[in-house]
């Protein structure tokens, strides 16, 4: 018995001075105290000794425990230590790499290269550029659109209000607009017909954010209004889709119309685009359907005229609204859109 203690004592000593790191002194930890191990299992075999061997076996396994014990604590530091050393020479204001050997430069962002794309696309047939308030009233969010007060088609869209405060307005009236389609009854009120508009802008929802959803998003929107007997009807804005994907996606692409509610127009249709990826067979990112919708669109409501005073009898117009980001989402695979609002550099380089 002694000499097994006296091997082990010298065995695992010499393990220890090996060891370099502390995952080897660990192991060597457990080898001798874990459940098992070569310390642990040594009383058990005390009982098969004479009363006078366990008097002196006794006394010499307490020290070579101790002793190993001892021997691995003394490492242990000597371990850390080294390790702090090596560590006091790394120079931890270095640049990463990337940013060492590439010098970088900005560009305009892929969601303002759309929508420039987009807006030169309709500038070339004569649409002029307009913007209208993201803090906007109630009135040109929803009420000039046929959306009244407390009206239940409001829950089509999920509205963020702003505290009214002190400001000299109807409590409850002041929102974030929820849709570019605020900017034509602004213009129509001004009554400078005929309107050829349209309005590339940020719109904001009450959204649980992930992949998909977003509390702001972008909408690409035209409106035009014209005389009755200037004919604007569902065949020009069936032009006005297939123009827009066209321009976009290459002259495969095609549009088809699905009847839809929406309060601001009649007709009113829900535009899809056949599916970029499987041409319309059906596919994962289609759903199967060979199709996804990317706008909403209609002849202006014969209540908007009246709303923002023209005479529907005499009057008629068209307006359609689009979602570039999601478009964007799909030409170029990017899988989440909360990539658009922030400055992840990766995403920001690869456009
Ligand atoms: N404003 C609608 C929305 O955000 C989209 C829309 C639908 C716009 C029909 C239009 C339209 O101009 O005619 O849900």
């Amino acid at each position: 018995m002694e000499e097994k203690i006296s091997q082990i004592q010298k065995d695992f000593l010499e393990k220890i001075n090996k060891s370099s790191s502390l995952k080897d002194l660990d192991k060597i930890f457990i080898e001798l105290f874990g459940k098992n191990g070569e310390i642990d299992q040594l009383p058990k075999e005390f009982s098969k000794l004479s009363e006078d061997e366990r008097r002196k076996i006794g006394p010499l396994f307490n020290q070579v425990k101790q002793e190993l014990e001892e021997a691995i604590r003394v490492k242990r530091e000597g371990v850390r230590e080294e390790t702090y050393k090596a560590l006091e020479k790394e120079d931890f204001t270095m640049q990463p790499p990337r940013l060492q050997h590439k010098k970088r430069q900005g560009h305009l962002h892929l969601a303002t290269q759309f929508k420039k794309e987009i807006i030169d696309l309709f500038a070339k047939l004569g649409f002029s550029q307009f913007d209208a308030p993201h803090i906007e009233l109630d009135k040109y969010n929803f009420e000039d659109l046929n959306i009244p007060k407390d009206h239940p088609s409001k829950d089509m869209w999920d509205t963020l209000y702003i505290d009214t405060g002190n400001l000299k307005v109807e409590p409850g009236s002041l929102l974030l607009r929820t849709h570019t389609s605020n900017f034509w009854p602004r213009l129509m009120e001004k009554g400078k017909t005929p309107i050829r508009a349209m309005s590339f802008d940020r719109c904001f929802r009450y959204e649980n954010i992930d992949a998909r959803h977003s509390h702001t998003f972008n909408q690409f929107e035209i409106a035009v209004v014209g005389q009755v007997n200037q004919a604007i009807t569902m065949a020009n804005l069936k032009y006005l889709s297939d123009y827009l994907l066209q321009g976009i996606l290459g002259k495969e692409a095609k549009s088809r119309f699905r009847p839809k509610y929406y309060p601001f127009v009649e007709p009113g249709v829900g535009i899809d685009c056949l599916c970029v990826f499987c041409h319309g067979k059906g596919c994962k990112i289609c759903s199967g359907t060979g199709w996804f919708e990317i706008a909403g669109a209609g002849l202006i409501h014969p209540n908007v005229f009246k709303a923002t005073n023209l005479d529907p009898k005499k009057y008629t117009g068209l307006a359609w609204g689009f979602g570039p980001d999601r478009m964007l989402m799909l030409k170029h695979e990017i899988e989440d859109i909360r990539f658009f609002l922030e400055g992840d550099l990766e995403f920001l380089e690869k456009f």
